[in-house]
């Protein structure tokens, strides 16, 4: 039997307006522009601000960005997976509400979690939906509120991340593109150097837990990056060692923005030049889950059918994956 291949058929983005830029939080803390420049790339990031505004208030603005465009009815999808470390609240699922303020009644939807690999882990479970022939629509979506878990006292942290979000629609495509293949991986090793301390069932929320900050993430930040820069190398060479792709077939890298340094190595690693090299970290540093799908926004009108994609991600866990795909339809 001939598996259907899951492409993406739509896909829409958001970031808040609020932009914290390097000037700013070189009054908030000790630090500079030129080492935040020159250590991650990162110029400024987007903020979402207002009482009560969690995840979920950015994947309605990115749903109806993705409606807009491609005209498509979001109410008769299958399913909905939100890929996220910053839910609207541990229980209920984020997905489950996005079901109902969509209006797909008779879909499904869960929240997966694996830090910044994330959207990759999610496109590859959406395609094995997809490619089962049970289902038809999959929403994977992509996001964080980032500024909700960072402490702006922590000058390792707070320069890094930001908040936005992503998100694409996943449909069988008759002409084989879409989702060829991906390799993920998770290695619990990585559990000290990239975590939030309380806050789950080991250590659940006190007066103390919170007085000695933690629940906001804790990194060391060059542990990190060495696995981050070999492991996210690395199978993005394997993912293209095993589909025969060379870097003259590749179209282009969608790699996750955590700092500016890991892509070059990752580019490098794969042969492919800088122009083919999505990259938005400059402007929204690192939106966790939001990165590749923010990515996929930023460069839409640039896509054209048949190109090769290559997505690789690194996060907390340690998490981390690669997903090869072809783009179905030419810029609208
Ligand atoms: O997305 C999920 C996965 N995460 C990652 O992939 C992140 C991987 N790690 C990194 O990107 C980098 O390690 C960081 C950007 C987090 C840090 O860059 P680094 O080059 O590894 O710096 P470092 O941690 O080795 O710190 C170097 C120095 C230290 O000072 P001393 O000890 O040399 O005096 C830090 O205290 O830079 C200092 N420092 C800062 N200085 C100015 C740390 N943060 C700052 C700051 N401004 N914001």
């Amino acid at each position: 039997m001939n598996r259907p291949k899951a492409a993406i058929t739509a896909l829409g983005g958001y970031v808040p307006e609020f932009r914290l830029t390097n000037q700013v939080l070189e009054t908030m803390i000790d630090t500079s522009d030129e080492w935040i420049t020159t250590r991650t790339g990162i110029k400024e990031r987007r903020i979402l601000k207002g009482d009560g505004a969690g995840l979920s208030i950015m994947i309605l603005e990115a749903l109806k960005d993705l409606q807009e465009k491609s005209g498509v009815e979001l109410h008769d999808v299958d399913a909905v997976i939100v890929s996220t470390v910053t839910p609207d609240m541990p229980v209920a699922s984020t997905a489950a509400f996005i079901c109902h303020k969509i209006g797909a009644k008779n879909a499904f939807g869960f929240d997966l979690q694996a830090a910044c690999s994330g959207f990759v882990f999610a496109m590859g479970t959406g395609a094995s939906y997809i490619e089962s022939g049970r289902y038809k629509k999959v929403l994977v979506i992509g996001g964080d509120k980032m500024s909700s878990i960072i402490d702006y006292t922590d000058r390792t942290t707070c320069v890094i991340f930001g908040d936005g979000c992503g998100a694409v629609l996943l449909e069988p495509n008759e002409e084989g593109h879409g989702i060829q293949d991906f390799i993920l991986r998770s290695d619990g090793i990585g559990r000290p150097y990239l975590k939030i301390k309380a806050g789950g069932s080991m250590y659940p929320p006190t007066a103390e837990t919170v007085a000695n900050n933690e629940h906001f993430v804790y990194q060391e930040g060059q542990a990190v990056f060495k696995f981050a820069v070999t492991n996210m190398a690395e199978i993005a060479a394997q993912i293209m060692e095993r589909n025969n792709l060379t870097a003259d077939t590749v179209n282009w890298l969608v790699p996750h923005q955590a700092n500016k340094r890991i892509i070059d190595a990752t580019a490098k690693r794969m042969g492919v030049s800088d122009e083919k090299v999505m990259l938005n970290i400059h402007r929204y540093g690192n939106t966790t889950n939001g990165t590749l799908p923010l990515c996929l926004w930023d460069y839409q009108n640039q896509l054209k059918k048949g190109d090769t994609l290559i997505f690789a991600a690194f996060g907390g866990g340690f998490t981390w994956g690669s997903l090869y795909l072809t783009w179905a339809y030419d810029a609208k």
